[in-house]
C-alpha cells in the first residue's frame, strides 16, 4: 500500500527520491517523506509532511534543499495511527541515528513497544513502524546488518523495510518479507521501490526480493543475504516497457488514459494466444488427464478482480460443466475451503500483491491445489508463487480504480474458459470455432463503444448529481453490475449498489422512490424479457432507469427504460468485457463533474499489501 524508493549513488539523492515517489503516490497518499545522510554534519536529516507529496515537495523546493547522495523516501497509506506529520515515514529511532520505511504492518507491535517502554525507550508517533527503528537501535552495537537480523527475529508480520544509520553512510539495508520490494541496479548507484516504476527513469536491470532476504546496497552494488544471512546470489531481469506507458501522456487522468487504452491492451493479450482459430497458451498447460480429474475450480481474488471471477464462474461453469466457486481473499482462508490435488485454484490479481489474495493462494498450495494464477505485474509475488502464471500484458495500470486491468483479466479468463472446455470436450466444435473468432473482434467493438463516449458523457451531465444509485441485472449483467457500482462509488463517492435483478423484490425495492437512478443491465440475450421485467417493476415505483443494452435490442429498451446505452453485438462470452465500458465512462465522467480526485480517490491505495 505504502510506497517506498531509496537511492544511494553519486548524484543529489532527494530529488531521484522524490520523483521516484511522485509515481508510486496510487499505493499511497496521506503523507510522504525522506531521510538522507547529511554528510557535513554526520547525521540523518528526516522531512515528513502530512498530505500529498505536492506538499513535501513544496517544502523542500523539489528536493533541491538536501545536499546528499542516499536516502530513503516514502508515501504511506495509514494502518496505525493517523495521517499526520509525526506518523509519517521515514521513522527514527531515539537518537535519531535509525531511520526506517515501511511498508506492511507489524503484528506484534504492542508487545516490542512494550517490552522497549520498560528498557525505557520513548516513543513519539502511534506508528507500528517507530517500534523496528527502536529495535534496530536497541540492537545496535556497531554493526547494523546484525541489528537488523536481530531485530527481525523479534518482529512478527509483514514488511518491506528501507533502513538508514547515520554511521554507515556508503549504505541502505533492505528487507522484504510479504510485501514488495525490488533492487534496482544502476552505473555506480543502487536502488529499492516498492514498484519498479519509481526506478524506471535510472535503470532497467532489476532484482526481486525474496521473503525473508535481506540486501545491502552501496554505491558499487547489492549484496543479498538469505534469513540465516548467508550470502545469495541474485540475477538481475531486464525490465522491457517504456517509461511513457506509466505516463499521462497529455491525458487529464490516468483512468481515461488507461480506459483508451483497453482496445490495445486486449490485442496484446489477446492476439498470441488465438491462432489460425485455435485457442493457444504457450505459457501454461493442464493435460487432458489433469482437466478430466479435476473435481472443482475456485476463483480466489479481492475487488475488481473478483468481479471478474464472478463473471467467469457463469463462463466456467457453462463452458466446462465442472463446479466454480469464487472466494474473496480475505474470506478463503476461513470458511474452510474443500480442495485437493485435483482442485484447481485460479487466482486473479492486477498487482500480484494483493495480501489477503497470496494468503488464499498460500493456504489453497497448503491443502494441495494446483495454483493458475491470472496476473498484470510480471514477477509479483503472486506470479512467482504460483504453478503457472497467465499473464494479462496490459502494461502499468496507475489509476486507483482499476480499468484496463480488468478488462483484459477478464478476456483472458473467458478465453481460459473456451479452451478448457474444448478440451474437455464440453463445448461444441462451432461454438469453440465462433467464441475464438470472436476474440479477436473484441478490441475493434471496444474502440467502437470509445469512439461514442460522448454520449456517455452527456447522461453522466444527466445524472451527477444523484446521491444513491442501484446498478441491477441477471446472471452475466449482474457480475457486471458489481463492477459497474464499484467504478462508480470508488471515484465518485456515490452511494451505489448491484443487485441480482430478482432479488429487489426481497426488500431491496423498498429503497425505490421517484426519481431514484437505476441503472439496468440488459446485454445477456437469454435473460433479455426477465430485464424488462424488472425495469418495468422499478419505473412502476418512480425510478428512472438508465439501461444497458446490445445494439440489436436499443429499439425496445428504448420504450421502457428513460436512456439507453448500447454496445455492439458480439459473442454473449465478450459481452460483459464490453459493457464495462460504458460503466467505466460513466464513473469516469460523474466523478469528472463533481470535481472528485479521480486518479486518488479518498481512503483507496492501489496495492493493498494489508489485511
Ligand atoms: C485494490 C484496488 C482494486 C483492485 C483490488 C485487488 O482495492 O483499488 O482496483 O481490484 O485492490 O487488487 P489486485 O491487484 O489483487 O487485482
Amino acid at each position: 500500500m505504502c510506497g517506498i524508493v531509496g537511492y544511494i549513488g553519486k548524484e543529489q539523492a532527494a530529488p531521484i527520491l522524490l520523483e521516484g515517489l511522485s509515481r508510486l503516490e496510487y499505493r499511497g497518499y496521506d503523507s510522504a517523506g525522506v531521510a538522507v545522510f547529511d554528510g557535513m554534519s554526520g547525521t540523518l536529516a528526516v522531512h515528513k509532511a502530512k498530505g500529498r507529496l505536492q506538499v513535501l515537495s513544496d517544502q523542500l523546493h523539489g528536493g533541491a534543499d538536501l545536499n546528499s547522495t542516499a536516502g530513503v523516501g516514502h508515501t504511506r497509506w495509514a494502518t496505525h495511527g493517523a495521517p499526520s506529520d509525526v506518523n509519517s515515514h521515514p521513522q527514527v529511532s531515539r537518537s535519531g541515528r535509525i531511520a526506517v520505511v515501511h511498508n506492511g504492518i507489524i503484528e506484534n507491535y504492542a508487545e516490542l513497544k512494550t517490552f522497549l517502554l520498560a528498557q525505557g525507550v520513548p516513543f513519539t508517533s502511534e506508528t507500528d513502524t517507530e517500534v523496528v527503528a527502536q529495535l534496530i537501535e536497541y540492537f545496535y552495537e556497531g554493526d547494523l546488518l546484525a541489528a537488523v537480523g536481530r531485530a527481525l527475529r523479534r518482529i512478527q508480520g509483514a514488511y518491506a523495510l528501507g533502513i538508514l544509520c547515520a554511521d554507515c553512510p556508503d549504505q541502505i539495508v533492505a528487507v522484504r518479507k510479504d510485501s514488495p520490494l525490488i533492487l534496482g541496479y544502476g552505473e555506480g548507484c543502487s536502488f529499492i521501490a516498492s514498484d519498479v516504476t519509481a526506478i524506471l527513469r535510472h535503470t532497467r536491470r532489476v532484482g526481486y526480493m525474496e521473503d525473508g532476504e535481506l540486501a545491502v546496497l552501496t554505491r558499487e552494488g547489492i549484496q543479498c543475504y538469505d534469513h540465516l544471512m548467508q550470502p545469495v546470489r541474485k540475477d538481475a531481469v531486464t525490465i522491457d516497457w517504456e517509461i511513457d506507458a506509466a505516463e499521462k501522456g497529455g491525458y487529464e487522468h490516468f483512468m481515461f488514459k488507461e480506459i483508451m487504452e483497453q482496445p490495445e491492451a486486449l490485442r496484446r493479450c489477446l492476439s498470441p494466444r488465438i491462432r489460425q482459430g485455435e485457442v493457444v497458451f504457450e505459457d501454461f498447460a493442464l493435460s487432458e488427464e489433469y482437466l478430466a480429474a479435476m473435481n472443482r475450480i475456485y476463483i480466489v481474488a479481492c475487488g475488481s478482480s473478483y468481479h471478474v471471477g464472478m463473471v467467469g464462474k457463469y463462463h466456467l461453469e457453462r463452458l466446462t460443466r465442472k463446479p466454480v466457486e469464487v472466494a474473496l481473499g480475505s474470506e478463503f482462508r476461513y470458511m474452510d475451503p474443500i480442495v485437493d490435488e485435483h482442485t484447481l485454484v485460479i487466482v486473479i490479481s492486477q498487482s500480484g500483491e494483493t495480501l489477503d489474495t497470496m494468503a488464499a493462494l498460500r493456504e489453497a498450495r497448503r491443502l494441495g491445489g494446483h495454483i493458475l494464477s491470472i496476473v498484470n505485474v510480471v514477477g509479483s509475488s503472486i506470479a512467482r508463487e504460483s504453478d503457472q502464471v497467465l499473464y494479462t500484458w496490459a502494461g502499468p495500470e496507475i489509476a486507483v480504480a482499476t480499468t484496463k486491468a480488468y478488462t483484459t483479466q477478464l478476456a483472458l479468463l473467458s478465453l481460459l474458459a473456451l479452451w478448457m472446455g474444448n478440451r474437455l470436450g464440453t463445448v461444441s466444435q462451432e461454438e469453440y470455432r465462433r467464441a475464438a473468432a470472436a476474440f479477436l473482434e473484441l478490441p475493434g467493438k471496444m474502440e467502437e463503444v470509445l469512439s461514442r463516449r460522448d454520449g456517455i458523457q452527456y447522461l453522466a451531465s444527466q445524472y451527477f448529481n444523484h446521491d444513491s444509485i442501484f446498478f441491477i441485472g441477471r446472471n452475466l449483467d449482474y457480475a457486471l453490475g458489481l463492477e459497474g457500482s464499484l467504478k462508480l462509488k470508488e471515484i465518485s463517492y456515490i452511494h451505489s449498489e448491484a443487485y441480482a435483478s430478482g432479488e429487489l423484490k426481497h426488500g431491496t425495492i423498498s429503497l425505490i422512490e421517484e426519481g431514484t437512478l437505476v441503472v439496468a443491465l440488459g446485454t445477456y440475450e437469454a435473460l433479455f424479457a426477465k430485464a424488462m421485467s424488472n425495469i418495468v417493476e422499478v419505473k412502476a415505483r418512480g425510478a428512472s432507469v438508465l439501461a444497458l443494452t446490445t445494439q440489436g435490442r436499443r429499439e425496445e429498451m428504448a420504450q421502457t427504460a428513460d436512456a439507453v446505452m448500447t454496445i455492439p453485438d458480439l459473442h454473449q462470452l465478450l459481452l460483459p468485457c464490453l459493457g464495462v465500458v460504458p460503466l467505466q465512462l460513466f464513473a469516469y465522467y460523474v466523478a469528472l463533474m463533481r470535481g472528485c480526485d479521480i486518479d486518488k480517490p479518498r481512503n483507496l491505495a492501489k496495492s493493498v499489501t494489508v489485511e
